[in-house]
């Protein structure tokens, strides 16, 4: 029988287990790793709008800011040099996610999490002490090779660890510390861009030790998954964690049908390929589609260049930074109501109203931006009432990405895979993330520069299609249990063609036939 964390006969089974305290300290510290990935989403775009890190490392984009506002404002940012900076790190972490599937699976997740601590804070520290561009890219090569590990590794572990009922809140609660980290790297940009002397940059930077730290001494003392002890043949140990984990001591139901899954894991050759098969085209689908749309809400023009966009439409550096702040505010708290609505409005719900409010917004700051910049970016004199329309609307599409596609970008992924596919299907959605993090912060600035106020209209098109497809294509997974998500599938107008009644490779029929089907235990 498939395991996993649980499985289903006739009626549920439901493992003993309770959300100890044990057990929510090792997930608090393991979700840290959120925090550094955070960390770095809000530090780059604070950094690359401070004009001493710009004069040092990067002087033609500084000059063109420094030149007065009759010059083209969309182009005075955009410097391959500088995007390199930020989309450097994307591209690292997608190489460093698949070296990690390995380490993580023949060595444990937790050694894992120490890489990609070390890796952090290497990074940073090189970042803190950089004294030319070629030190700034190592280090957040550095960084990338870190969080590549902390992401491939730390999902892997809270979804171990937690108990299944408590599965979805803790998911969302890694989002959480996402965006928890963006805020804490937008304040320490706000205050350390005051730095007299103009080194303020450095603590941006070197900042990122902290979290790394943390998560370095965390994966030391953390223990291991269960799983992953019974993965690499290390059962007694296994056990007798499981006991303290869950916090009660018959815990066999649940080991006996890890060490299965274990087994069937380990007679899988080919996880990828059994992805490829019919009836999984619309996990495969999903896996894709879901992590391709989330990047492209535009939502990382928003957390990458907020201090950057904001000065190209006028603000100060100083209020730029404080305006990242309130939109990273929005963000945490907009978190929040995803975690309390996520169960009670459902998934397509919060898709579609946080997609109708993305929508409404971008048009409304495109139509602003083009008003005042019109095609040559020429904004002369900026009222005081255009800036705060501006942020308003911002921040409001912030709200709506983030409870919608922000967390249901990961949420929804990891609820519809059936075990046998789990791993293979989670690390396609790892990768499409990070793809598509690259290409948007590669070429934003670009695009801001040669699409002008046009580029929110781009973004604004893809909301639509994205909308429309959840609305045609994705069923409802609120209530249901994740090992009978076959179900959504079969009475689904369209993906019912694919998954025929029985043909559904889930928990329920691998336990029922015991088949020798692939199961790719994650
Ligand atoms: C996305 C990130 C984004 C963050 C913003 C995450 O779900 O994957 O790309 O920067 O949300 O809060």
């Amino acid at each position: 029988m498939a395991g996993g964390g649980f499985v289903v006969g006739d009626g549920q089974k439901a493992y003993p287990g309770k959300l100890t305290p044990f057990v929510l300290f090792t997930c608090v510290v393991a979700a840290m790793g959120g925090l550094i990935f955070g960390y770095d989403i809000g530090i780059s775009g604070g950094v690359t709008s401070m004009p001493s890190f710009l004069r040092r490392f990067f002087p033609s984009v500084y000059r063109k800011q420094q030149a007065d506002a009759t010059t083209n404002q969309y182009c005075q940012y955009d410097s391959p040099t500088l995007t390199l900076f930020t989309s450097s790190l994307y591209l690292a972490a997608l190489i460093s996610s698949l070296v990690a599937s390995t380490v993580t699976r023949k060595f444990g997740r937790r050694l894992s999490m120490l890489f990609g601590g070390i890796l952090f804070c290497a990074g940073a520290l090189i970042n803190g002490f950089a004294k030319h561009v070629w030190m700034l890219i190592v280090g957040r090569i550095l960084l990338g090779f870190g969080i590549g590990f902390a992401n491939q590794a730390v999902p892997l572990y809270l979804s171990e660890m937690a108990p299944y009922k408590y599965r979805g809140a803790l998911n969302i609660g890694f989002q959480l510390s996402i965006t928890i980290g963006i805020l804490v790297a937008e304040v320490l940009n706000y205050f350390f861009a005051k730095i007299k002397g103009g080194w303020g940059w450095r603590l941006s930077l070197g900042g990122a030790v902290v979290p790394a730290l943390i998560i370095t001494l965390g994966s030391l003392v953390l223990p291991d998954t269960p799983n992953s002890m019974i993965e690499r043949g290390q059962h007694e140990e296994a056990k007798t964690k499981l006991r303290r984990i869950r916090g009660v001591d018959d815990v066999s139901q649940e080991f006996d049908d890890l060490v299965a899954a274990s087994k069937e894991s380990q007679s899988i050759e080919h996880p990828w390929t059994n992805l490829l098969r019919r009836k999984y085209r619309p996990h495969l689908t999903m896996a894709i589609m879901i992590p391709f749309f989330q990047q492209l809400t535009g939502i990382n023009v928003i957390m990458f260049y907020a201090p950057v966009l904001f000065n190209t439409i006028g603000f100060t550096t100083d209020a730029s930074l404080m305006s990242a702040v309130v939109t990273g505010s929005v963000n945490v708290a907009a978190t929040l109501v995803s975690i309390y609505g996520v169960d009670k409005w459902g998934r397509r719900f919060l898709f579609l109203e946080g997609g109708t409010q993305m929508l409404i917004c971008q048009a409304v700051v495109a139509a602003c931006i083009g008003a005042k910049f019109g095609v040559d970016g020429t904004p002369g004199e900026l009222p005081k009432w255009y800036a705060i329309v501006v942020v308003t609307f911002i921040c409001i599409y912030v709200a709506g990405f983030a409870w919608s596609w922000g967390p249901l970008g990961w949420l929804v992924p990891s609820e519809i895979f059936p075990l046998e596919i789990r791993s293979a299907a989670q690390s396609i959605t790892v990768s499409v993330n990070m793809i598509f993090t690259f290409i948007i912060a590669q070429i934003f600035l670009t695009m801001l520069c040669h699409l002008k106020f046009g580029l929110f209209l781009v973004f604004a098109f893809f909301v639509i299609v994205m909308s429309i497809f959840v609305y045609i294509f994705l069923p409802e997974t609120k209530g249901i249990p994740i090992e009978e998500m076959g179900q959504v599938w079969r009475s689904h107008w369209y993906w019912s063609r694919f998954v025929e009644d029985g043909e559904y490779g889930n928990g329920v029929e691998m336990g029922k036939s015991s088949s020798n089907q692939g199961t790719k235990h994650v």
